[in-house]
């Protein structure tokens, strides 16, 4: 008998990160988020290895969005709680800071510049790195500036690297949502992450963009070695991708461990009844 089939095993789904978050590539202790009477995250302790792919599960409205915005510096946790990168308490370091630290993301509801083209998205994202902001990066780029050249080669071999290098002159908005989510991903890229916060990346793709999006996303993650921290709804891709999940209901976590095990714990199964 395997030690993961002892008796003990559906206690360890609720033990603590396996990784102390203060020692972790990414990670947060303590974590409570309230939006006045509401408790989006409650009391959160995670810890994320480095190379490690890792996926965040829950119902709707289970204060997973909410954690990533405390992850990346969008929102300050409450009183207490504290986010390591690195090894490195960030928790006072604003999101554009830990972004140059190492922390990339992509957004729920696709943040891109709609009527730009997509070489120009990611363009844009680029000149934030030789610019304070986002603001600045505009204006900067906008003023007709161009790119240091070694940066323009990155925006291109990222371009190239994802595929979408035949979409490169179109305007976002026309694109299909598996490509848009795409140009996400790329212009996360151009900020040279080692951890990839990812909200929902592959939600609303057809079966065969998902599988680009996850071939992608595998290769990011083995031939790269970056750190990824996937919020997905689907539990198929979730169990056939990641190495650990963490589900949370209601803001705080339920249980965490390998996928298998934690799909298979009945008061995960009961908080996904009827869930998507
Ligand atoms: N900026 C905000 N102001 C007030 N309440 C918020 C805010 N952001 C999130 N909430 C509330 O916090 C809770 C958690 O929301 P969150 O968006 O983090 O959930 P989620 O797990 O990402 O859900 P979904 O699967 O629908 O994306 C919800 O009750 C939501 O209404
Ligand atoms: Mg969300």
């Amino acid at each position: 008998m395997s030690t993961q089939d002892t008796p003990t095993r559906r206690a360890d789904l609720r033990s603590g990160p396996h990784v102390p978050p203060e020692r972790a590539a990414l990670g947060c202790r303590d974590v409570t988020k309230t939006f006045g009477a509401v408790t989006a995250c409650d009391d959160v302790s995670i810890g994320i290895d480095d190379g490690e792919w890792v996926s965040i599960v829950g119902p709707n409205g289970a204060g997973k969005t909410t954690l990533l915005n405390v992850l990346n510096g969008f929102y300050d946790p409450d009183t207490g709680g504290r986010i390591f990168l690195d090894g490195e308490d960030v928790t006072a370091d604003r999101a554009y800071k830990r972004a140059r630290k190492g922390l990339g993301r992509t957004f729920q509801g696709l943040e891109l510049f709609d009527d730009e083209d997509v070489l120009e998205n990611v363009m844009t994202t680029q000149a934030v790195r030789e610019r304070p902001n986002l603001l600045s990066a505009l204006l900067f780029y906008r003023g007709g500036r161009r790119l240091e050249a070694e940066n323009m080669r990155r925006v291109e071999e990222i371009i190239d690297y994802l595929e979408l290098w035949e979409y490169r002159h179109d305007t976002v908005a026309s694109l299909p949502l598996g490509i848009q989510r795409r140009v996400d991903l790329a212009r996360t890229l151009a900020l040279d992450p080692d951890v990839l916060l990812l909200d929902e990346a592959m939600s609303g793709l057809t079966f065969d963009e998902k599988y680009d999006m996850v071939r992608f996303l595998a290769d990011l993650n083995e031939n790269e070695g970056l750190t990824l921290v996937m919020i997905e709804h689907d539990l198929e891709v979730v169990t056939d991708v990641s190495e650990r999940m963490v589900v949370l209901n209601q803001g705080g976590v339920v249980a965490r461990g390998n996928p298998e095990d934690v799909t298979n714990d009945p008061e995960v199964r009961n908080i996904y009844t009827g869930v998507d």
